[in-house]
């Protein structure tokens, strides 16, 4: 690799998001170094995201709440910028324990932070300390009807939500006392599908919360039937209404992100939506039309912490980055089904899923390493 490709550090790059954005830097020019640990992902994902760009993969594997470990990743590697992920994210179980989530996430930042500043503080040959950090709509709380923007009152309903609020405003106070400091703030709406190749998807451990995973689940044979928590909200046909956004799309913003914040040097809080809310009703619809597969439901109580309805106002994030989603609800569907279906036990499948794989790998003319 010449030295003069770019470094990004990419905490969390193992997992769902970060995995998908690690192709998307590469494809951009840019060598993301993975720092992940492995706790909430696979192993399997590194050989695989080798293949689908044709390279070995630079992975620190190690914990972010380790400072030491941290700074010494940044001096080895020097990246120009810092993707932070990595953390917990599961709202449940947030609530049960929620002392692993302040520690993990809070702390997690906290030790990453401190590592920035003393490998970046006072501004050298590395340039300013670039973050861009993964938040959450989940700030908003229930913020009633209508699009959502970036100025709408936060508060948070668990722990999970609890953390992202107390990062983003420990990130507004570094950036308050150290204005060297260059952040951009990512609020994810529901990133949902796969990347085309179906090497790399989302692979929830146990019983997935999320509606896609649990969905194709059922597709797939593993589970009986999709439960929509609640059929008399306050929507057109009274299921939930949320902002689905193509995991493809949300890993291009964090590319525009970062390319912002270089190009610019000042800081943003973006949210990542499509700007468009569907059902539960409609996604399950849309996943019938576009696979043909059949998905037996049944509506029962309210999920307990839901909302009626979360959609974005992305119009900011096309303003400041001059980024917008374009991909289709159907491409969700489509992609997140061939995932699963490819991988039925996610990154646990067998050789034959992963043979299947690398031969649409070849007809698309990707390169496959050894
Ligand atoms: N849903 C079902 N059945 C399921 C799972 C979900 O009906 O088995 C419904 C929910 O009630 C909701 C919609 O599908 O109406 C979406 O639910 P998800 O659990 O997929 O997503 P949420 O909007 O609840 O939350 C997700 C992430 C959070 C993140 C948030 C951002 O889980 O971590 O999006 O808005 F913060």
């Amino acid at each position: 690799m010449s030295k003069q490709v770019p470094r990004i550090l990419l905490t969390g790059g193992a997992g769902y998001i970060g995995s998908h954005t690690f192709v998307k830097l590469r494809q951009a020019g840019i060598e993301p170094v993975i720092l992940d640990n492995f706790a909430n992902s696979h192993p399997a994902v590194i050989e695989r995201l080798a293949r689908i760009t044709g390279a070995p993969v630079c992975l620190e594997r190690g914990d972010v709440l380790d400072r030491a470990f941290v700074e010494d990743v940044l001096r080895r590697h020097a990246p120009a910028g810092v993707i932070h992920l990595a953390g917990d994210k599961a709202v449940g179980e947030s609530v049960a324990h929620p002392l692993k989530y302040f520690r993990g996430n809070i702390a997690g930042a906290i030790s990453l932070l401190e590592a920035m500043e003393a490998v970046y503080l006072p501004v050298g040959p590395l340039g300013p300390p670039t973050l861009v950090f993964s938040s959450t709509a989940t700030v908003y709380g229930d913020a009633g009807t209508g699009p959502i923007a970036e100025d709408f009152p936060r508060r948070h309903s668990n722990p999970y939500g609890h953390t992202k609020l107390v990062i983003e405003d420990m990130l507004e106070a570094v950036q308050a006392a150290r204005p060297e400091w260059r952040i951009g703030v990512l609020r994810y709406f529901n990133p949902v599908g796969a990347h085309p190749s179906a090497l790399i998807g989302e692979d929830p451990t146990g019983t997935p919360n999320n509606l896609m995973p649990y969905l194709t689940q059922v597709a797939i044979g593993r589970r009986s039937h999709l439960r929509i928590f609640g059929g008399d909200y306050p929507t057109p046909d009274g299921t939930g209404v949320r902002d689905y956004i193509h995991i493809e799309d949300l890993a291009d913003g964090h590319v525009a992100a970062l390319r912002t914040l270089q190009r610019t040097g000042e800081s943003f809080t973006v949210n990542l939506g499509t700007g468009r809310g569907y059902s539960v009703l409609e996604v399950v619809n849309a996943f019938v039309d576009a696979t043909g597969c059949p998905v037996p439901y049944r509506i029962v109580e309210r999920r307990p912490g839901d909302v009626a309805q979360c959609y974005a106002d992305p119009s900011r994030a096309m303003q400041l980055l001059g980024w917008e989603a374009k991909r289709t609800l159907e491409q969700m569907c489509a992609d997140a089904w061939r995932w699963q279906s490819r991988n039925p036990q996610g990154y646990a499948s067998g050789m034959a899923s992963a043979a299947s794989s690398q031969a649409t790998e070849k007809e698309n003319g990707l390169l496959v390493i050894g």
